[in-house]
C-alpha cells in the first residue's frame, strides 16, 4: 500500500504519519505537504530516517505536483488532511481557504480518479464538526445533522465535503470521510486556543479570551483522532462518513482557568498568578457557540473510543510544551510573528 498523506507536516497529520509508520511497517507513507506556516518538518524529526517514509513537497492545488506524486510513488490510497485550518485567519482572508480547502481537494480528487482505474483504493477525507454550524445548550452533531457552516473556514470545509460526496455518488469513487471535534496535544500550532494560552501563561502575557468565554468546544486528544482515522481507513465503509469526538465539553473560560491552575503548580507560582492574566477581548465575528459530537456510530460500528481523560491529556500537553520551547520558537518565527502581533498586541 502506497499512502499519500496530505498535510502530514501539520498538527494532526504528523500524528497520523507517526501512527501509520508505527503500526503498519509494510506501508509506504508519502507525506505530501506545501509547508505553509503551519507545516513543519521538525514535527516528524523522529521518523525522517524511516525507510518507509518519504516527504514530497507539493501544493494540493497544483495539477503537476499532485500528478507527479501519484506517478513517482504509484499512490494507491490517500488520507487527506492538508488545509488552511484556523478560523480567525479565515475571517481575515477567506480566499486562501477556498483555494486550498475547496480547489485543492477537488484537484486531489480529480487526479486520484484519473489514476485509479482498477484495484483497491481509498480516499479518506478528514474534515471537521464545524461544518454542522453551532449548537444551542442541547443536542449533539450526528452524521445526519444538516450542514450549516458559518465561518469562511467551515464553509470551505463543508464545500470540500460536498465535492468528496459528489465524487462517490457521481463516479462511484471510493471515499470515506470523518468529521472531528477540536483536537489538542503536542505539535499544535500556537495560534490555537490551548497552545496559545500555554505559551502566554509561561511568558506572563495577557490571555485573550473572546467574548464572555462561555463558548463550548468538545476536546479530543490528537492521538485518539489518529486512532479514529486508522479505524475508519481500515474498517469504515466506502461512501460513509463518521463523526469523531471526545464527549468532553468545556467552556473556554473553564479550560483557560484549568490551564492557569495547572501551570501555577508546575511553575511554582502563587495560586491565581496566571489567572490574573486573563483578558476578555472583542468576540470573534460570528463566533459559534457550542460544538459537541455524537460519536455513537464510530463507536458501535468500528469499536473506537477515546483512550485518555482530558485532564491527563492536558497535563501531558502542558509538559510537552514546557519541554519543547525550541519547537515553539522555531515554528513561531518569521511570518507568523506579523500575524500574531496584528491579532494580539
Ligand atoms: P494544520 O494547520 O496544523 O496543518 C495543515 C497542514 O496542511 C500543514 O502542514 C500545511 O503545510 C499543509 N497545507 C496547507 N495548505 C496546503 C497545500 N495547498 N498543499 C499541501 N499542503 C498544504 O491543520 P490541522 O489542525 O492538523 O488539521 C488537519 C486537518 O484536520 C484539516 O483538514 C482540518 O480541517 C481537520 N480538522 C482539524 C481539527 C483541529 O482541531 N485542528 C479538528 C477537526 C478536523
Ligand atoms: P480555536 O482553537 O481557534 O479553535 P476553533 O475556533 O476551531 O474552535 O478556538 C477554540 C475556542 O477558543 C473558540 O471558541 C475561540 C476561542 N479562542 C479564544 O477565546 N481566544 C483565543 O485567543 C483563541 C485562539 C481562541
Amino acid at each position: 500500500m502506497n499512502i499519500l498523506i496530505t498535510g502530514g507536516a501539520g498538527f494532526i497529520g504528523s500524528h497520523v504519519v507517526r501512527r501509520f509508520l508505527k503500526f503498519y511497517p509494510n506501508y509506504n507513507i508519502i507525506n505530501f505537504d506545501k509547508l505553509t506556516y503551519a507545516g513543519n518538518l521538525s514535527n516528524l524529526k523522529d521518523v525522517e530516517d524511516n525507510p518507509k517514509y518519504t516527504f514530497f513537497k507539493g501544493d494540493i492545488c497544483s495539477l503537476d505536483d499532485v500528478t507527479n506524486a501519484f506517478k513517482i510513488h504509484n499512490i494507491t490510497h490517500v488520507i487527506h488532511l492538508a488545509a488552511e485550518s484556523h478560523v480567525d485567519r479565515s475571517i481575515e482572508g477567506p480566499l486562501e481557504f477556498a483555494m486550498t480547502n475547496v480547489v485543492g481537494t477537488l484537484n486531489l480528487l480529480s487526479v486520484a480518479k484519473s489514476f485509479w482505474n482498477e484495484g483497491e483504493h481509498v480516499f479518506h477525507h478528514v474534515s471537521t464538526d464545524e461544518v454542522y454550524g453551532s449548537l444551542g445548550e442541547e443536542g449533539l452533531f450526528m452524521e445526519t445533522t444538516p450542514y450549516d457552516p458559518r465561518s469562511p473556514y467551515s464553509a470551505s470545509k463543508a464545500s470540500s465535503d460536498h465535492f468528496v460526496s459528489a465524487f462517490y455518488h457521481t463516479y462511484g469513487f471510493p471515499i470515506k470521510m470523518s468529521n472531528c471535534s477540536n483536537n489538542y496535544g503536542s505539535h499544535h500550532f500556537p495560534e490555537k486556543l490551548i497552545p496559545l494560552m500555554i505559551g502566554n501563561i509561561v511568558n506572563m502575557k495577557p490571555l485573550p479570551v473572546y467574548g464572555k468565554g462561555d463558548n463550548i468546544r468538545d476536546w479530543l486528544w490528537v492521538e485518539d483522532h489518529a486512532s479514529a482515522i486508522d479505524a475508519i481507513f481500515h474498517k469504515g465503509k466506502i461512501g460513509e462518513s463518521y463523526n469523531v469526538g471526545g464527549l468532553n465539553e468545556w467552556r473556554n473560560i473553564d479550560l483557560v482557568n484549568f490551564l492557569c491552575d495547572l501551570l501555577d503548580k508546575k511553575l511554582n507560582r502563587e495560586s491565581g498568578t496566571s489567572a490574573s492574566l486573563i483578558t476578555y477581548v472583542k468576540d470573534r465575528a460570528g463566533h459559534d457557540q457550542r460544538y459537541a459530537i455524537d460519536a455513537s456510530k464510530i463507536s458501535a460500528e468500528l469499536g473506537w473510543k477515546p483512550s485518555i481523560k482530558f485532564e491527563e491529556g492536558l497535563e501531558k500537553t502542558v509538559d510537552w510544551y514546557l519541554n519543547n520551547q525550541d519547537w515553539v520558537d522555531e515554528v513561531t518565527s518569521g511570518a507568523y510573528q506579523d500575524y500574531y502581533k496584528k491579532m494580539y498586541s
